[in-house]
């Protein structure tokens, strides 16, 4: 801890980003040599509403602000479609709180937010899931999710085990689906039901896809698509997305 104290006092002293940034990486690559660093001179990193969203969910600074970041820009793609917003998987709500948030700036659609989650954490992990999860992780209340979402009321919470809550929305068709629920069946339950209802130029966006934390996410989706033009395109922040009706070049091999 003083070796730590002693570096960041050492760290601070040091005026130029460069110079601060190449030290981190020089005592970072010793000791965790598998991490890729990127350059910090992001523009993003200073948009001023961007942060308070991620400041409201205590998210500045965190490992998944370039997630959330992708979410934010990839809501912006989906200007032209016509269609609601889901979101498989909310923990505490702070994805479909950035989903609505889209929803509420575009001057072409009236969106609806779907929301799907047990409230109850995770089902159970199948053997192909890996070791990192368990059943009931990631719990959090429907009440605290509703809580979360504010002000907001162009949304619906439906409560249950996917998939057995998807015929509220069979009749619907959609722009923007989100999947986040780090498991293989459930995973695969939620594109199996969505990808016919997205419509052209709607996107579905997979949190878990290509994190050896979640090996049955990507499995279930790689699975999925295997018979589709369009692939899941690999993020560096982790995840993947695909635009429907956008066929997708094989990766490299
Ligand atoms: C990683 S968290 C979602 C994080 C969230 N999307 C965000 O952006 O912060 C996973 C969520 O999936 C839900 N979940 C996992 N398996 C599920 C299943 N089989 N049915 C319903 N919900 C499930 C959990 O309750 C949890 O809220």
């Amino acid at each position: 801890m003083a070796l730590a104290r002693a570096f960041y006092k050492f760290l601070k002293k040091r005026k130029s980003l460069m110079k601060r940034f190449l030290l981190l990486t020089e005592v970072g690559k010793k000791l965790v040599p598998e991490y890729r660093y990127s350059w910090p001179h992001m523009d993003w990193y200073n948009d001023k509403a961007f942060n308070r969203y991620l400041k409201q969910f205590d998210e500045l600074g965190h490992f998944n602000t370039d997630r959330r970041h992708m979410v934010y820009q990839l809501m912006r793609l989906i200007e032209g479609v016509s269609g609601d917003t889901v979101e498989c998987g909310s923990l505490e709500g702070a994805g479909s709180y950035l989903i609505h948030l889209m929803n509420e700036r575009s001057g072409k659609h009236a969106r609806w937010h779907h929301i799907f989650d047990s409230f109850e954490g995770l089902s159970s992990p199948e053997k192909g899931d890996g070791s990192h999860w368990e059943q009931g992780d990631l719990s959090v209340s429907m009440q605290d999710v509703g809580s979360n979402m504010g002000a907001f009321d162009r949304y619906s919470l439906h409560k249950g085990w996917i998939p057995e809550r998807f015929p509220d929305v069979e009749d619907k068709q959609f722009a923007f689906v989100h999947i986040d629920v780090d498991l293989f069946q459930p995973t695969f339950d939620a594109i199996e039901f969505f990808y016919p209802r997205v419509n052209p130029g709607g996107i579905i966006l997979c949190d878990d896809y290509g994190s050896s934390l979640c090996p049955g996410a990507t499995r279930a989706i790689n699975q999925y698509l295997a018979s589709k033009p369009e692939k899941m395109l690999y993020m560096t922040c982790g995840s993947g997305f695909m635009i429907k009706g956008q066929e997708t070049a094989a990766q490299l091999s």
